[in-house]
């Protein structure tokens, strides 16, 4: 076993185990894979302002989500096929979130089903991301499956409608391995997936079939009126479409752009952040998701106006590395890390963090 102090540390291991289609997959980025790049990097264009000399002898991570009360700030963001880094795949990833009091985020490609992850984190709050299919029955039947399986959010996916090219998997030929499954549908659709023998990823031809590229704003206005369930819309990168999410029903927004998998050379997330803070953030909760990797990445997305941050790979990592161990290792690592970080800026709760607590450096340091 690597020995195990940070983020970084998950992910050496996590490549030193994974076969390199399992690898291509979760690591790459779309095209030359600037945006990946740069969703980690801009963090390191913000600078924290330390603060002396207050009392950080008690430091409370607690924030309320849409009515729930979380134990941190950092949650799960949705990523499909888990069970390639370890065969409990979302079982696992959602285990350890309940046991850390976070948000687990259910993707709709997973190798696990709602109802397993259901019966494997029951006290977990648990999200359900959705891609709106051709078969808008089949979707309304999905989205019912997770409100009996009592998660309390649907995650509605927009950026998303073509898949980015992905030139690892491209090149790997990437499938999905033949013993798993996108556990969420059904046989016929399984056997769509496993059909597919392209030369191109699989998963795109998946996707070409059968999600569907011609969803606009009025898709969701339908899905907020055939769920009792908030609806998260996931992927917004400008004012201009958070504040039509919000007007078209939305519960709350998630800046990302899906790990810079798909629009290559978009913003980086943190930079996109700020703007959809100050168009939608007096109506809705923000969230933010893309290269978070560290505690200070997390306390500068709070202090730029999110309610909460959510972290796709780092968990991949931590699965890879030692199951549903490594995926809890994965946010106990961050959650002693923002700790750390508040307490140095002087800040012993979630709703303290603002924008004193960071300023942009003017130097890139790359
Ligand atoms: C391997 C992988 C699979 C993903 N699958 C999904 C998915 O099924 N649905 C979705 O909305 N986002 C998906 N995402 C995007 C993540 O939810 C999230 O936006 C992204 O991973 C955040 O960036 P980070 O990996 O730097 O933390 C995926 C990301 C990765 C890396």
């Amino acid at each position: 076993m690597y020995p195990v102090v940070c983020i970084d540390d998950l992910e050496r291991s996590a490549l030193a185990r994974l076969d390199q289609n399992a690898l291509g997959y979760y690591s790459s980025g779309a095209d030359g894979e600037q945006t990946l790049r740069d969703n980690i990097a801009a963090f390191q264009r913000y600078r924290l302002r330390p603060r002396c000399m207050v009392d950080i002898s008690t430091i409370d991570l607690t924030q309320t989500v849409l009515g729930h009360q979380v134990n941190m700030p950092i949650g799960v963001a949705p990523t499909a096929m888990q069970r390639m880094a370890h065969p409990e795949g979302e079982c696992a990833t959602a285990r350890a979130a309940e046991q850390m009091g976070t948000i687990f985020t259910l993707s709709t490609i997973s190798t696990s089903s709602i109802e397993q992850v259901a019966a494997a984190a029951p006290r977990a709050t648990k999200w359900f991301q959705l891609y709106v299919l051709k078969d808008r029955a089949m979707t309304v039947r999905m989205v019912q499956r997770a409100e009996r399986a009592g998660f309390s959010a649907i995650v509605l996916t927009v950026d998303a409608q073509l898949f980015g090219r992905r030139l690892a998997d491209a090149r790997n030929g990437f499938q999905m391995p033949p013993h798993l499954s996108m556990a969420n549908f059904t046989e016929e659709l399984k056997n769509t997936v496993k059909g597919s023998g392209e030369q191109a990823s699989g998963i795109n031809n998946f996707v070409q079939t059968l999600f569907d590229p011609s969803l606009t704003w009025d898709d969701l206005s339908w899905l907020c009126g055939v769920t009792r369930l908030p609806v998260l819309v996931k992927g917004v990168m400008t004012p201009e479409d958070a504040a039509t999410a919000v007007d078209r029903g939305a519960s709350g927004v998630i800046v990302s752009n899906h790990g810079g998998r798909q629009l290559d050379g978009c913003l980086a997330t943190v930079d996109a952040l700020g703007p959809v803070v100050a168009a939608v953030g007096h109506r809705c909760p923000v969230f933010m998701d893309g290269g978070v990797r560290r505690g200070t990445d997390a306390l500068k997305a709070l202090a730029l106006g999110a309610c909460m941050v959510f972290v796709g790979r780092p968990l991949l990592w931590g699965l890879a590395h030692d199951g549903e161990r490594g995926a809890r290792l994965a946010l106990q690592l961050l959650h002693s890390e923002l700790r750390l970080a508040m307490g140095l800026c002087g800040v012993t709760k979630v709703a303290d963090v603002t924008e004193k607590v960071i300023e942009k450096s003017e130097r890139s340091h790359l």
